[in-house]
Formats: C-alpha cells, structure tokens, sequence
C-alpha cells in the first residue's frame, strides 16, 4: 500500500471514531439541558400565590414575604398616613399610575384595594436596590411626610408607592396581583377574577 493509501485509511478511521465520540459526547450533555427545562415541584411552588394572615398586624406596621423569589411588603397604613396622599399630587411623578406597573384596581391614590393596606413589590424601579420603609414624617427632609427612599440613588416614593419627581426613578413601585378571600386573609399573586375564572 503507498503512503498516501495508507494515510488516507488511517485519516477515514481516525474521523470515524471522533464521530462515534462527539454523538455520545452530545448525547450526555444533552440529558440535563432537557432535564432542566422541565420545572420541578419547587420552580412551580416559587410561583405559586402566597397566603398571608394580616389580621394582627398594628395600624403602621410593615411585614414582608417573599412571592416569585421578590420582596412584597405589606403595609398596615394609618388614618394620618393616608391622609398625606391627597396633598402629594404636584410633587409626584405619575400620581395616577398611568405609566406604572399595577392591577387595574391599583390605579388610584391609595393603590390599593382597602385603603388600609397597601401590597408593594419592594424594589426600586430605577436599577433594582430595596428602598427603606421610612413612615417617620421629617426624617429624609423637613417636608417629608413619611414613604419610602432608596439610598443607592436617592429614589422617593410616598406611602402609596407612587414615585416623587426630579428623582432617578421614573415610575412608581409595582403593586403584585391579590386580592383578600376574607377578612383578614390577603392572597399575592392573583385577582379574584383570576381565582374565580
Ligand atoms: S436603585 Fe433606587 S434610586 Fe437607584
């Protein structure tokens, strides 16, 4: 056989075996990329409503919970902190929510089913810090009638969410889907609607 022959063949069997160990190659890296597109118990768990007792929560006080692996607060608000909504409107951004992330219900003053409680997705709409709950009027300025501030940049928001102007942030914060399948009881993560439909 010349030495050309010979390469050649040597060459054909040499591509055969790199074929044979590239489909295995590829069938082994392919098992946990289709094993990973299916969702396990706990992905689906992470997106699933999260029920919360509010019955014993005090006038003021502020809890959190964790829904879709995002920070929702849950604002028990006062009749002096609602009260400071109505005064706001010229200092505001977008007081109506018309540009701003919410359920329908939310497009209003109190973003809010009840105007007691408030339900916000708490993180800031400039580049994603978590504002402080800051009810205290007087602490940020003077003037400040109590809300939420994000120290990264500076962000204001009143106690409705709704973002202040000539700040970083440019809308309001997020009201998440829910709604209270009785009192005392708040579900995040659905309308009625959605749970009756
Ligand atoms: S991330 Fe909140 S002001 Fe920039």
């Amino acid at each position: 056989m010349a030495n050309d022959d010979l390469d050649h063949s040597r060459r054909k069997a040499l591509t055969g075996g790199v074929v044979i160990v590239g489909g295995i190659g590829a069938a082994i890296t392919a098992w946990p990329f289709v094993a990973s597109m299916n969702p396990s118990a706990s992905a689906l768990a992470a997106g699933a409503p999260v029920e919360v007792d509010v019955s014993k929560m005090q006038p003021g006080q502020q809890i959190q919970e964790i829904w879709r692996r995002k920070p929702v607060w849950i604002i028990r608000r006062t009749p002096e902190m609602i009260s400071t909504l109505g005064v706001l409107t010229p200092k505001l951004r977008d007081p109506n929510s018309k540009d701003s992330q919410q359920p329908a219900f939310a497009r209003n003053e109190f973003r809010s089913i009840k105007e007691e409680y408030l339900v916000l997705i708490g993180i800031c709409t400039h580049l994603g810090c978590s504002p402080e709950f800051r009810p205290e009027p007087g602490t940020i300025s003077p003037t400040w009638p109590g809300g939420f501030y994000c120290a990264c940049h500076g962000s204001r928001f009143d106690l409705a969410g709704r973002v202040y102007k000539n700040v970083p942030a440019n809308k309001n914060l997020e009201v998440p889907p829910y709604y209270f399948p009785s009192s005392g009881r708040l579900l995040i993560g659905v309308t009625r609607e959605e749970a009756a439909a």
